[in-house]
């Protein structure tokens, strides 16, 4: 075996954490790409909080460390829009490049950005690589869940409940579910300029793909979680004030064309103290079915999934594979490899 080449595109939040869980499984950093200056020329080590030099520096712009270092991954944790995404999947893909993204709209975007999926798809394809998407939602939203709908003999209902921490995450994140707008600002933003509901939809319709159903309607709606009292936000490093926005709870109900209806509500806020994640799944039919796991530990297991994708990724049919089509997750113990 030979040791597996990567790069860190993207060192915030998500992507410091994965630089560790790389390292830490045997894997070959050979780059790391950021943004704002007071990243760009220092060691990632350094950038990325690990307690020592990681022999990389982080730099601005894609292309030349793709170009010259031939590495087997791209690990892209940079923002939540497939639109603001297209261009850094395309720099890898194009440089023959596979991509594990935590970008959410990813892990399913065939009815949410047609033309985008197809474009990438087409482009993974004629460079002989993959586009892979994997988090929090891969393994408690989707495949704990599509495991047990397996039990069920008739399902006639799917609905969800989940809650994550902002502060667990960096500013983009935060700038997704507008921490610290006002709730006329909030309200104006919407109106304007809608809200993507990405998210919920990606998640629902990998179940739905999952299960062989087709979808028939979805409906949407979005509402701001206000603070009760003033809020500190880690991530944002201020505090929000009291009735300013802390939030959001995303609905999206699909009715399938085949009967069975999905649902999922998805709160993501900055937390109180003594607050955790939820994850809470009933499944209604013929058995009724129940899954729940209190203080799920989102921040970490999601960059643990990505790393554990990494194999599923290099492995797939070229072009973008969506969570629908990834094999069963599993733990990989020892360091990621590639046979020689
Ligand atoms: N699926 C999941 O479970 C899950 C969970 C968490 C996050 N996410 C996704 O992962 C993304 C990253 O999350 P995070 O918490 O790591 O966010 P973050 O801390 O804000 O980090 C984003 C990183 O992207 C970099 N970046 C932004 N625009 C760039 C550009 N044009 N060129 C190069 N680098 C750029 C930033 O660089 P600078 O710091 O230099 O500006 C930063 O390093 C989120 O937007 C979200 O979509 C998914």
């Amino acid at each position: 075996v030979r040791k597996l080449k990567a790069i860190v595109y993207g060192v915030g939040a998500m992507g410091s954490i994965i630089a560790r869980l790389l390292l830490e499984k045997d894997v070959e950093i050979v780059g790391a790409i950021a943004r704002s200056p007071n990243k760009i020329g220092r060691d990632l080590g350094e950038v990325a909080g690990l307690g020592f030099a990681a022999g990389v520096t982080v730099t601005a712009d894609a292309r030349p460390v793709l170009a010259q270092c031939a590495p087997d991954i791209a690990v892209v944790c940079v923002s939540s829009y497939l639109s603001t995404m297209r261009e850094h999947f395309r720099v890898c893909l194009e440089h023959g490049v596979n991509v594990v993204t935590t970008e959410e709209e990813s892990i399913y975007p065939w009815t949410t950005a047609p033309d985008l999926a197809a474009e990438l798809d087409r482009l993974a394809k004629e460079n002989g690589v993959t586009l892979a998407a994997s988090g929090a939602q891969d393994v408690f939203w989707i495949n704990l869940v599509a495991t047990l709908m397996g039990a069920a003999h008739r399902i006639d209902a799917v609905a969800g409940r989940c809650s994550w921490n902002v502060d667990d995450y960096g500013p983009e994140v935060a700038a997704v579910v507008r921490v610290g707008d006002t709730r006329a600002k909030f309200d104006r933003h919407l109106r304007e300029h809608g809200r993507s509901d990405f998210v919920v939809r990606a998640t629902l319709e990998t179940l739905i793909a999952r299960a062989g159903l087709r979808i028939g309607s979805v409906k949407s709606s979005v509402v701001p979680l206000l603070a009760e009292e003033d809020t500190a936000s880690r991530s944002l490093g201020r505090v929000i004030p009291r009735e300013r926005v802390l939030g959001v709870l995303d609905t999206t109900t699909i009715r399938t064309a085949d009967g069975p209806t999905f649902s999922l509500e998805m709160a993501g806020r900055v937390y109180r103290e003594g607050e955790s994640d939820l994850n809470e799944w009933l499944i209604k039919g013929e058995p009724e079915l129940h899954l729940r796991n209190d203080h799920v530990p989102t921040q970490l297991a999601t960059c643990a999934t990505v790393v554990n994708r990494i194999p599923d990724g290099i492995a797939a049919e070229p072009g973008l594979v969506t969570l629908d089509r990834l094999p069963q997750l599993r733990y990989r113990p020892a360091q990621l490899a590639l046979p020689a």
